[in-house]
């Protein structure tokens, strides 16, 4: 009987490949209405313009500041380039954004990253001339040049106030000015699919697709300017294509996901940050894929399946199952060894867990970070068809990719299934990607400035 409930807790989670097809398809009908310009308004995928137009070529050289603002951390970088050698060095120091900072005023948030930049260059004795910076920027921007982006919503776990609707160059820029010890041009903003794009494509020329599967999902491609109808401004000389950020996270928020999603789908939505928003990235992304199985297992439990029916103080806490335990109990090598979910059993203070219990909760983040890494791969699938090349390259980044042990398996062959026969493509791990690709951004910068009339 335990069996029969579990099953029905958790058979809407299993997708079929008809509904893979179907999502596929969605995706590509959303990218394009996010290109065009008299469905871009009413586009959940904004598809927007990054005015990113060159892969770099490998000759670009010197030293480049990147700031690189993500899900969770803040990074401050500094990229060495070498003319010819394809390879970057990179000193980086880390910093993780506190909860206070993400939801307090803007200017606070851009003044801790204007303090943490100058402590990083006297460290490593950086004054003395002027440097040159790129800033990836993790969140949906509407960009009117390289060096021009406005937030257009603030996602993932970040909501200062005085930022939407704004020039986050401009917000930069004024808290640098702020230090009169810097002198820093800000040379090109890019959000971290960009970055990730980039970078790969430093190395892997035929790279033309970056993804992020972290504490949000997205993915950038690499576009025919002729499909670009929103392109603002001249049209630098010789220019064929450009970078367009999807920003796919936002499929799904008029209802097209509505088939697949779950009573723990929308009961997530509703208590999160931003109801009805970010859809795709709520049923694929680390900071939604813990509390979603949260969720699953606080029923399962009121329902007698699990633990004897006893409640369990720390997972009734919304936050109490963080993603990583995902990754942690589904990397125990063999169905009966029980050694990672034991270790998480105990972090959760919950001693009473039978076997059975143990493999009904391996069980349900299973069915979790499944979906999550078929419909990621049905995305990836359908940015592939898009770019319909031979041979196609997609760079990928993000914690979840990194620590899941099983989902890049998973979603290359769901991904592969959906891919026309006559493309070859691969997935690589373009790791720490955003800030070289910021850096390699403002390297190009200037070199496509000249390429304007
Ligand atoms: C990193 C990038 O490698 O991946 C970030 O440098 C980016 O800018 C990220 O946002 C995803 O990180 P996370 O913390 O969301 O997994
Ligand atoms: C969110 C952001 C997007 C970012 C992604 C991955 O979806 O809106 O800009 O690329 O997270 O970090």
């Amino acid at each position: 009987k335990q069996i029969r409930i579990l099953e029905q807790i958790t058979s809407k989670f299993h997708l079929t490949d008809a509904h893979l097809m179907h999502i596929e398809k969605r995706m590509l009908d959303e990218v394009n209405r996010g290109l065009g310009k008299a469905t871009n308004r009413t586009a959940n995928v904004k598809s927007f313009v990054t005015y990113v137009h060159e892969i770099p070529s490998g000759r670009e050289s010197g030293q480049y500041l990147a700031l690189d603002l993500g899900g969770t951390n803040f990074r401050v970088i500094l990229v060495e380039l070498e003319a010819g050698s394809r390879s970057v060095k990179m000193k980086a120091c880390k910093h993780e954004v506190s909860q206070k900072l993400m939801l307090g005023p803007g200017e606070d948030l851009f003044d801790f990253m204007t303090g943490c930049l100058v402590e990083f260059m006297k460290d490593h004795d950086l004054h003395g001339r002027k440097y040159h910076l790129g800033f990836t920027f993790s969140f949906p921007t509407r960009q009117r040049q390289l060096d021009r982006a406005e937030l257009t919503h603030w996602t993932k776990g970040y909501k200062n106030a005085g930022v939407e609707g704004q020039d986050v160059v401009t917000l930069l820029k004024r808290s640098i000015n702020k230090r009169p010890e810097l002198d820093i041009q800000v040379e090109a903003i890019l959000n971290d699919t960009t970055g990730c794009l980039l970078a790969c494509a430093y190395k892997r020329p035929e790279c033309a697709i970056g993804i992020i599967l972290g504490t949000g999902t997205n993915a950038s491609y690499v576009e025919d300017m002729n499909h670009v109808e929103l392109y603002e401004g001249p049209r630098p000389r010789g220019c064929k294509s450009v970078v367009i950020n999807t920003e796919w996270g936002a499929f799904g928020n008029t209802g097209s996901l509505d088939i697949i999603r779950t009573r723990y789908d929308h009961d997530m939505d509703s208590n999160s940050l931003n109801p009805g928003k970010q859809v795709y990235e709520k049923l694929i992304s680390g900071m939604y894929l813990g509390e979603l199985t949260r969720y699953i297992l606080v029923h399962a439990i009121e329902l007698g399946i699990l633990f004897d029916g006893e409640a369990q103080t720390l997972l009734s806490v919304p936050g109490g199952f963080p993603t990583k335990y995902i990754s942690e109990i589904e990397a125990d090598p063999t169905r009966s060894t029980f050694t990672n979910i034991k270790q998480v059993m105990l972090e959760l203070d919950i001693s009473v867990a039978t076997d059975f219990d143990l493999q009904v909760v391996r069980y349900i983040c299973e069915c979790v970070s499944t979906r999550a890494a078929y419909l990621a791969g049905a995305g990836v699938a359908s940015l592939i068809n898009k770019v319909a090349r031979r041979r196609v390259t997609v760079g990928m980044d993000g914690s979840l990719y990194k620590f899941h042990p099983h989902l890049d398996r998973r979603m290359r062959s769901a991904t592969r299934r959906l891919v026309s026969d006559c493309i070859q493509f691969e997935m690589v791990l373009s790791e720490d990607g955003s800030g070289r690709g910021a850096a390699l951004a403002a390297a190009v910068a200037e070199k496509q400035r000249k390429k304007f009339i």
